[in-house]
């Protein structure tokens, strides 16, 4: 292989992408096929079944992936479920909620937007009152605001847009896969992931659910959808063998489509709510940890989202400086702020892969090492006040994924079977 220094290991601690889980890496190693291959098929549709559990949606949903990242999710679920012209009103505390607002008006929506602070989350009573005054044909927001670490209240939020009869489209992309999302019952409509997340496998794929209500509500339009690509009637003739057997929309990515098939058995067999634990768990002790030497919880404890852990500098430490020192020297890789947050916090990433202790104990002996450089001579307790934090959050500890050696040679078995 022709390997340079940029292939050594670097600890990836940013909320997306996250490190690859091992049976999502043995699938990328997988034979390719046509798009057409019946295998591909069998494995696709093993995924419309696995996301279908994944977003606990109804059994009729229309769940697949899109080729693209989190983003096409988003623009995707805009540009199907609104019609030019039509009410959207779109929640927002952050960067990624401000990203439907753009994407609405280039789509030619009337977009209203019910704006709330960044770090504080999105209210059912704001929400009632902005949504009866627009009346909105599609109500969109961000369940894990990413910008900030702030977890909104999904559940809660779900009569008021049940009252008001729009149709429901919910980012899920911090969320899905870690975190509890229950499609069905909060009557979501529309809702996507980016493969890069949760599930650790690699960038470039939008997992996606669609209520029966939504896809019957696009095939209706009266404008077709402006983009041809991701018009989510068109896709189901690729996904689906329901109307006429498959057909053939684009040539998907067979090795994303595998990986991340992979990736989604990985979490079922887990199970999300042990994730979430995980999740939970090492992000209490990484905060008890770091808040020895002047790192805080940005947001409170009731809205805190449990796979984006952001947390405030310590007073006049060099954010940018810090972290260029720890890829540079000890290869770790985390991030800064995003939008209103940028030089303020650092987000740590608590999705798929990275939420394990074993990872952040690795962070902790960096920043013993770089931290006191930079006026915090304290840190250098940090593996041991890691420890001690882990010792009070962790017991019992949560039984360990199944990876290693011993699944990636089930995967490889598995594949070669498939190969046969
Ligand atoms: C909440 C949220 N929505 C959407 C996106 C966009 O995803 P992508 O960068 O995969 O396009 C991100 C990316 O971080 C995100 O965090």
């Amino acid at each position: 292989m022709n390997a340079g220094p940029w292939m050594d290991d670097v600890l990836l601690l940013t909320p997306g992408p996250t490190p690859i889980h091992p049976w999502a890496q043995a699938a990328l190693g997988w034979p390719m096929r046509g798009h057409m291959d019946p295998d591909v098929f069998a494995h696709n549709d093993a995924i419309v079944a696995d996301l279908r559990r994944l977003y606990a949606s109804e059994d009729d949903a229309f769940t697949s992936l899109l080729a693209g990242s989190g983003s096409l999710g988003m623009e995707a679920g805009l540009a199907n479920l609104v019609e030019p012209g039509e009410r959207l009103l779109v929640a927002s505390n952050g960067v990624f909620g401000d990203r439907m607002v753009e994407m609405g008006r280039r789509l030619g929506a009337e977009v209203h937007v019910h704006r709330v602070a960044p770090g504080e989350a999105i209210e059912p009573d704001g929400l009632r009152g902005a949504a009866e005054r627009v009346r909105p044909a599609v109500v969109a927001l961000v369940h894990g605001e990413t910008s900030t670490g702030v977890l909104n209240p999904v559940a809660d939020l779900a009569p008021v847009v049940r009252d008001v009869g729009a149709l429901w489209s919910v980012d899920a992309v911090t969320t899905v896969g870690m975190l509890d999302f229950d499609m069905a019952a909060w009557g979501v409509d529309y809702a996507y992931t980016g493969s890069q997340k949760c599930l650790s496998a690699p960038p470039g794929l939008a997992p996606v659910a669609v209520s029966a209500r939504a896809m019957a509500h696009v095939a209706a339009r009266k404008v077709p959808v402006s983009t041809w690509y991701a018009d989510l009637v068109g896709m189901r003739g690729y996904w689906s063998a329901d109307q006429g057997g498959r057909q053939y929309h684009h040539t998907v990515p067979i090795h994303l489509h595998w990986a991340t098939g992979e990736a989604i058995r990985a979490a079922l067999a887990e199970g999300v709510s042990a994730r979430g634990e995980r999740a939970r768990r090492v992000g209490e002790a990484v905060a008890a940890a770091l808040a020895t030497v002047g790192f805080a919880h940005l947001v409170a404890a009731d809205v805190r989202l449990p796979t984006v852990l952001t947390l405030t500098l310590p007073d006049g430490m060099d954010d940018t400086a810090v972290r260029a020192a720890l890829r540079a020297e000890q290869r770790v890789s985390l991030a800064g702020g995003l939008g209103s947050t940028a030089g303020r916090v650092w987000r740590l990433g608590l999705m798929g892969e990275a939420a394990r202790p074993e990872p952040y104990r690795r962070l902790m002996a960096a920043l013993a090492v770089v931290l006191p450089r930079f006026g915090l001579p304290g840190a250098a307790e940090l593996p041991a006040a890691f420890d001690a934090a882990w010792a009070d959050a962790a017991p019992p500890a949560p039984e360990p994924v199944a990876v290693g050696a011993a699944a990636q040679a089930a995967a490889l078995a598995a594949a070669a079977a498939a190969a046969r």
